[in-house]
């Protein structure tokens, strides 16, 4: 099988969202983590002079990423202070040595853009002893103010949480359970829709548009891809007895809808227990990190952060979202994990029994005791098929390589923002295309990094 493999999609694919993405988009967020920077300047010594060669550092680099440089590996210096796992060098040491921005694997270059980042803020922090640099978030900005701009949807869908619970509290049939975890997984699927990295420019009634209700009852149409029964008839099995799994995306908006998800799970009973995967180190952007669900529990309370009057409707909703989640936290029902894993550059063929140094055999033990794994948004799907120049009709089994049949029951809600897709029937991809091309002229390929559509793809890890 291994020699048929598809390439990964390049930097240098001509038309392609990904060549876009390297030559316009990586030096626009790199510009705003210099401002970003700049602007939380501290005033204490150390924090200053750590402060001012960080940006000596990050305006460097992205003059490198400009100026189509090689991709240079990691000093011995930086993979000890900074943590970065020999990986990212053994690819660059080997095949990726030629390789520079706009001629490179998309996936390889964009995860090493932000472990360069991450580098940065590291190896100054410890040179000037600087704490404050070394435990920020340099998107922490951008991530609570766009939640903020959530306020709308947030409420909305505080208050839908409350009018059910009191439902759920009685036993639910099958069929009205059927309905809701569809309705649930689609508010998850749809909260991928705010990325920050594409929605830096947005207004408030561009995340409107996205995060409503309405919104969600017109995209269903979009989802090309629907495998939610498969889903449920897999857990409605051996309910309530289900451990799920949330492989994380995005924090705010994102982060609220998929707790959302795991709070109607535990309360129809269709699960017993939730485990949360976050980040290690601040990336693609909008990732959740350890500190993001907490940081969004005290927003929830905070009147200050969602201004609604103190005793309505909505401040009793909000509040009752934090109580329950920070009940669960306290029983572990629900739980918060991390692990370099999922911040290094290989793909998700690794979370296999034979991939031993960069902790995919240890994920891959950990979730064969999940009933099931959500993995949630567009980095996560690419990384799960490998970001391969796949036909479109491939099989998502096939895509999945080694994850497709070792024993890992998975389902991927994703909208499509990237131009990898496999899994649609023959004649789709031609058909999007057309429809997209007509108000995009020449870019009718880019359909699949609209963030219009969107799938929902399960397995079911056997070798069939
Ligand atoms: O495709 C655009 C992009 O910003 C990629 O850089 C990255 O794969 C992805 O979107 C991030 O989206 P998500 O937050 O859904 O993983
Ligand atoms: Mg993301």
């Amino acid at each position: 099988m291994t020699a048929t493999l598809p390439r990964p999609y390049l930097t240098s694919d001509k038309g392609t969202f990904g060549e876009f993405t390297a030559n316009t988009r990586w030096a626009i967020i790199l510009q705003n983590a210099v401002e970003d920077t700049e602007y939380s300047m501290k005033h204490d010594k150390q924090d200053i002079d750590a402060g001012k060669d960080i940006l000596i550092n990050l305006k460097a680099f992205k003059k490198e990423v400009e100026d189509n440089d090689k991709l240079r590996p990691f000093t011995q210096d930086e993979m000890k202070i900074a943590n970065v796992p020999l990986s990212f060098n053994e690819f660059l040491e080997n095949e990726g040595s030629k390789e520079t921005w706009f001629n490179s694997s998309w996936l390889f270059a964009e995860i090493y853009l932000y472990r360069r980042v991450n580098v940065a803020f590291a190896m100054n922090a410890k040179k000037h002893g600087s704490k404050f640099w070394a435990e920020f978030d340099i998107f922490n900005r951008l991530k609570q103010e766009t939640f903020q701009l959530s306020q709308y949807g947030v409420t909305e869908l505080a208050i839908r949480y409350v009018n059910l619970n009191k439902h759920l509290q009685t036993d639910i049939d099958v069929e009205t359970k059927q309905i809701l975890f569809k309705e649930f997984l689609e508010i998850s699927l749809w909260g991928n829709a705010t990325d920050l990295s594409l929605l830096t420019n947005a207004t408030l009634d561009d995340i409107k548009s996205v995060q409503g209700a309405k919104a969600r009852e017109e995209s269903e149409s979009r989802i090309l891809i629907n495998h939610t029964k498969n889903a449920f008839d897999l857990l409605e099995k051996t309910a309530p007895n289900n451990r799920i799994d949330i492989v994380l995306d995005n924090s705010g908006f994102e982060l609220y809808a998929d707790f959302m998800l795991a709070l109607f799970l535990i309360q129809s009973k269709l699960a017993n227990k939730i485990i949360f995967h976050a980040k290690d180190i601040p990336y693609m952007v909008s990732d959740v990190m350890m500190k993001d669900f907490y940081l969004l529990l005290d927003d929830l309370v905070d009147r200050k952060f969602f201004d609604v009057k103190t005793d309505s409707v909505e401040d009793q909703a909000l509040r009752k979202v934090n109580h329950d989640i920070t009940e669960y936290v306290k029983n572990g029902i629900f739980e918060f994990k991390t692990d370099p894993f999922w911040t290094v550059d290989l793909d998700y063929t690794h979370i296999d029994p034979k991939e031993t140094k960069y902790n995919g055999a240890k994920i891959h033990e950990d979730f064969l005791n999940s009933n099931l794994v959500i993995f949630k948004g567009d980095l996560n799907y690419r990384k799960l098929v490998g970001d391969r120049t796949w036909d479109k009709t491939t099989s998502f089994k096939t895509a999945l390589g080694d994850l497709g049949h070792n024993g890992i029951k998975l389902v991927s809600l994703r909208t499509c923002k990237a131009d990898v897709q496999v899994g649609l029937p023959k004649g789709k991809d031609e058909e999007l295309t057309t429809f997209w091309e007509k108000d995009h002229p020449g870019k009718g390929n880019w359909w699949v990094s609209s963030g219009k559509w969107a799938i929902i793809s399960y397995n079911d890890g056997t070798k069939n």
